[in-house]
């Protein structure tokens, strides 16, 4: 079995930080959002992943991923001309495939606790095609499946206006090599918003007696597009997963409260750190409060401020800072400083579509 993880789209959700990142590549508990998704299918066992990119991403996505083998995989880097939808991403990588099955992982899904059962069942029941649910509120923004009085799968639709359930299909699929018929004489055509959907290739299977099964998600699944969910998913991963671990020492005066985790060559001095809160390598921590569910990069400088529940990517100063800072999530090599004007004005710097709440 081989995997496909894409790193390409618009990143609409998580702007403004995607007008100048890759979402896939912002961190979560410190680790980049994609790292998740692709220790997930390691552990079923895949050793080769495709990754596919959008045009302007592949030097990046092999800056950070390499070729796989840190994780001991081999990565194919599958270029998808545009953000053309979920089917086109498989439908470009037909020739990696070279025939065999696979499993495709959204690259901004964490399945936490991994897809052992789906993969079981897939390899047990041989369907064409497997997909799995969870149930969930907002599933009018997800792809949801339709069952017969016998609970077979008879419909799979995008984002449904009036879903008759709460189960919706998370980004983990699996099918074998049938699903690449769909894309020949253009069988499935682009959706009203442009794009090949990825319920479209499932459900021109069913149509064509192909056997296309669904097993429910059992687990907790993160799906970490909007600000508010970044910071769930932080909050989550840090609560559920964060091990102690103290690779620098720690300064005078420092308090270290429930599991805390730091990198090595930091400076950390007259300052609270009450976790489970991860901090990476070289960040200075000075006269400071860094209060549960924060998660600090490599090469921040904090300093008399106090900051909690919130994702500090790398790089990012923030000095000399009265109030709380909570529930943010900063992008890298921003800096929010105290600057003593004498004034009580505030003075900004700063892109498109950004939220700042005073
Ligand atoms: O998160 C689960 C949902 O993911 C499913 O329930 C939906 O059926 C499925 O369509 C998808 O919906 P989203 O609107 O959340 O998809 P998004 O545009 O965020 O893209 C998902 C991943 O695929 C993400 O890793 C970006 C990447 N991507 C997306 C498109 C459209 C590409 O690499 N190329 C693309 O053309």
């Amino acid at each position: 079995m081989k995997a496909i993880i894409p790193t390409g789209g618009r990143g609409t959700r998580m702007r403004p930080l995607t007008f100048s990142a890759n979402k896939h590549f912002i961190p979560v508990a410190n680790k980049p959002l994609i790292f998740y998704p692709i220790e997930t299918v390691a552990e079923i066992g895949v050793k080769e992943i495709g990754i596919t990119y959008n045009p302007g991403g592949l030097e990046e996505a092999q800056r950070i991923l390499g070729d796989g083998s840190r994780w001991g995989l081999k990565f194919t880097y599958i270029l998808q001309e545009r953000p053309a939808g979920l089917a086109d991403i498989i439908r470009v990588c037909e020739k990696f495939m070279n025939g065999e099955e696979f499993v495709f992982h959204l690259g901004d899904n964490i399945f936490v606790g991994g897809i052992n059962e789906a993969v079981q069942y897939f390899r047990r029941r041989k369907p064409n095609g497997l997909i799995t649910m969870v149930h969930h509120t907002e599933n009018r923004r997800m792809g949801v499946p339709y069952f017969n009085k016998e609970g077979q799968l008879l419909r799979y639709v995008e984002k449904p206006e009036n879903p008759p359930h709460d189960f919706a299909v998370p980004g983990v699929y699996f099918a074998d090599s049938s699903i690449f018929r769909c894309f020949k004489e253009d069988a499935i055509k682009p959706s009203s918003r442009g794009e090949l959907e990825i319920p479209d290739a499932f459900q021109w299977m069913i149509d064509h007696h192909l056997l296309v099964d669904v097993v429910e998600y059992k687990g907790k699944w993160l799906d970490p597009g909007k600000f508010n969910d970044w910071i769930e998913a932080n909050q989550y991963l840090l609560d559920s997963q964060l091990a102690p671990q103290l690779e620098s020492e720690m300064g005078p005066g420092t308090i270290l409260e429930n599991r805390v985790k730091v990198g090595h060559d930091c400076q950390i001095e007259g300052s609270h750190i009450r976790g489970p809160v991860i901090i990476g390598n070289r960040v200075v921590v000075k006269n400071s409060y860094i209060g549960p569910y924060t998660s600090v990069s490599d090469d921040c400088l904090i300093e008399d401020a106090h900051v909690e529940n919130s994702v500090i990517m790398e790089g990012v100063k923030v000095s000399k800072i009265r109030q709380p800072i909570d529930t943010s999530l900063i992008g890298a090599q921003s800096e929010i400083v105290n600057s003593d004007r004498p004034t009580s004005s505030l003075q900004f710097f700063i892109g498109e579509k950004c939220s700042i709440e005073i």
